[in-house]
């Protein structure tokens, strides 16, 4: 399988701060890499420059071939972004949200109406279509933010805390959604959740202090962990803390 994100070398310093420090990974189709780290550690700032909302100071890094320092307009059109928490505007209808997003992404017409009812299908919004954004509950806010990410079918997905703040039904539903979009996609996600580790990704990256700390597969960070003896919480501490 191709690697559709490449980063190499990545870092970037505010003012004498070094807030992400030679950072270097890939994803490839069908990988779900967990990025976690302490506050601080320089997660969101990585996904800033990913998504190139932030200019790196050094190093750089391709979205399905495209660079990042000067193919912004095709890395932003390879990519659906699902931020954290939700700049929506409370008053549009999940239908008027989606179809504001889709048009956003240059669709029209039937590509737009396609668009619209394969992600409402991918996500589970049939019921809550004609529905005000803030009358949503958590956990269908989560899934809009999921939808629009997908409105112009990217191959590459980011994903900040997808499953924060959802209960364990929810948290269930929302991974099995995004474990079957991963067949096709490359998905990076930024998680506090420990456990989301073993539950969604195959791929790990812990950074403290902008610099990256442990990488590999979840199955060699649970392997570290049993010959260590500790649990997961207590090495992902040993990791960040002792920095
Ligand atoms: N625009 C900025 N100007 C100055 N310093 C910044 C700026 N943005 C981030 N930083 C600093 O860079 C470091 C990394 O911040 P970042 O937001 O990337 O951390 P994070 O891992 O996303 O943390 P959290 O888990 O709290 O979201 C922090 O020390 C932060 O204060
Ligand atoms: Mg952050």
């Amino acid at each position: 399988m191709t690697e559709l994100i490449c980063v190499e070398g990545l870092s970037k310093q505010f003012g004498p701060h070094h807030a992400v420090l030679d950072v270097n990974f890939n994803v490839k189709q069908g990988e779900i890499l967990g990025l976690l780290g302490p506050n601080g550690a320089g997660k969101s700032t990585t996904i800033k420059m990913l998504t190139c909302y932030l200019r790196p100071t050094s190093g750089s890094a391709t979205i399905c071939g495209h660079s990042i320092l000067d193919n912004t307009h095709l890395v932003r059109s390879s990519m659906g972004y699902m931020p954290e928490t939700s700049p929506l505007y409370g008053e549009m209808m999940v239908k008027e949200f989606l179809t504001f997003m889709g048009e956003m992404r240059n669709l029209k017409k039937e590509k737009l109406q396609e668009a619209i009812e394969r992600v409402v299908n991918l996500t589970n919004l049939q019921d809550v279509f004609y529905q005000t954004l803030e009358t949503l509950s958590k956990g269908y806010k989560k899934r809009v933010l999921l939808a629009q990410a997908l409105i112009h079918d990217p191959k590459i997905l980011i994903l900040d805390e997808p499953t924060d703040g959802l209960d364990p039904n929810q948290k269930g539903e929302v991974r099995s959604m995004i474990r079957k979009l991963s067949e096709e996609k490359a998905i990076l996600i930024s998680t506090h959740i420990l456990e989301e580790l073993e539950a969604l990704c195959t791929d790990v990256l812990i950074m403290s202090k902008g610099k990256i700390q442990f990488k590999g597969t979840t199955n060699e960070l649970m392997q570290k962990c049993s010959e260590r003896k500790l649990n997961l919480q207590d090495y992902f501490r040993c990791l960040t803390l002792t920095q």
